[in-house]
């Protein structure tokens, strides 16, 4: 186990000898950037949750701050709206004692046509340390990662990769449920234009569980079976045997065919409604990463039902976004 920062320490009293002496690799970070869990061992997925389990506990202090980054600072430059994620990066840099700064497109000089590479140089030439980027098109954050010697964290980029949110997904699930390996994991909703989906499939497929997706059949984008994971366009197949769902907000932000006639008629659908959960396994945990379309992907009561767990996966952010944040700051050399 890798020794984590701010960790209890264990318990030297009673504490029997391990039963298997091997000496265990340490794993140690080597990235500057986090730009997508397609690119990430099982090992490194491992390091950011086993940081954010530490990182929790200082949450859960009267003082909920630690002075990691201090002397460090964290640009959120963001090309599309946000609630959770930028306010959670935010938060998590102020946590470990950074300093914040955030760049909406509306009020930045990018509205004059500044490049996302040149406002990249720009804001490294003003000596930040990392950049948050969260940006309409899939490839953004590589490309600025490519571009800068500084840290570059992908906050979503088109509909390529959301990384952190996929990572607070896990984390959550595995408090709840104890583990991943062998959980049978639903997504469910838009897979095509979802880069939560993609990066929840690659996180989870990793750790070893069984993933659905599932979704009409025009929002199934091709090539998604190679990804590991079982296809289906019937919700009740969905939820039979499920452990956990995880329901996608339809993005009628973006362009796309007419996958459906109307919402009313994916709610029929698709919706997750008491009803449909009543056929689920009873203790079925319902994930939603926001922000939610209630009476679309699924109804209020679902949302604020006993198997709901979408605020747990909000406050679980700030855990997983200290510990990247945290990880990219310190990578050794590989
Ligand atoms: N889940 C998520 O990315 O939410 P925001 O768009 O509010 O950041």
């Amino acid at each position: 186990m890798t020794k984590l920062l701010y960790a209890k320490k264990p318990e030297a009293k009673n504490k029997m000898p391990p039963k298997d002496n091997k000496a265990k690799k340490e794993i140690i970070w080597t990235k500057k950037d986090l730009i997508g869990l397609e690119y990430l061992s099982i090992e490194e997925i491992r390091l950011i949750l086993d940081h954010a389990k530490s990182f929790k506990e200082v949450l859960a202090r009267p003082l909920r701050k630690v002075p990691t980054l201090r002397g460090k600072t964290v640009v959120n430059l963001f090309y599309e709206p946000s609630t959770r994620t930028r306010t959670s990066f935010e938060l998590a840099a102020k946590r470990l004692s950074a300093d914040v700064i955030n760049i909406v497109k509306e009020s930045s000089s990018i509205q004059k046509g500044e490049t996302l590479i040149d406002t990249g140089r720009n804001l490294e030439a003003l000596k930040i340390d990392v950049i948050v980027v969260r940006h309409n098109a899939s490839g953004a954050a590589t490309t600025l990662s490519r571009a800068l010697n500084i840290s570059v964290v992908n906050a979503g980029d088109g509909w390529h990769e959301h990384p952190t949110q996929a990572l607070l997904d896990i984390f959550t699930l595995e408090e709840k449920l104890g583990k991943i390996k062998g959980l049978n994991i639903s997504i469910i909703g838009d897979i095509a234009h979802s880069r939560v989906a993609r990066s929840n499939i690659w996180g989870l497929t990793k750790l070893g569980a069984n993933v659905t997706v599932c979704a009409p059949k025009e929002l199934v984008p091709p090539g998604i079976k190679e990804l590991g994971v079982k296809v289906t366009s019937d919700i009740d197949e969905a939820l039979k045997d499920a452990d956990a769902i995880n329901v996608l907000r339809m993005q009628f932000e973006r362009d796309k065919p007419d996958a459906f006639p109307s919402k009313l008629e994916y709610f029929r659908t698709f919706g997750i409604t008491e009803e449909r959960l009543k056929k689920a396994k009873k203790n079925i945990v319902v994930m939603h990463p926001g922000p939610i379309n209630r009476g679309v992907e699924m109804s209020g009561e679902v949302a604020d039902g006993i198997n709901s767990v979408i605020l747990e996966q909000v406050t679980n952010g700030i855990a997983i976004r200290m510990a990247v944040l945290y990880l990219v700051t310190h990578a050794k050399k590989g």
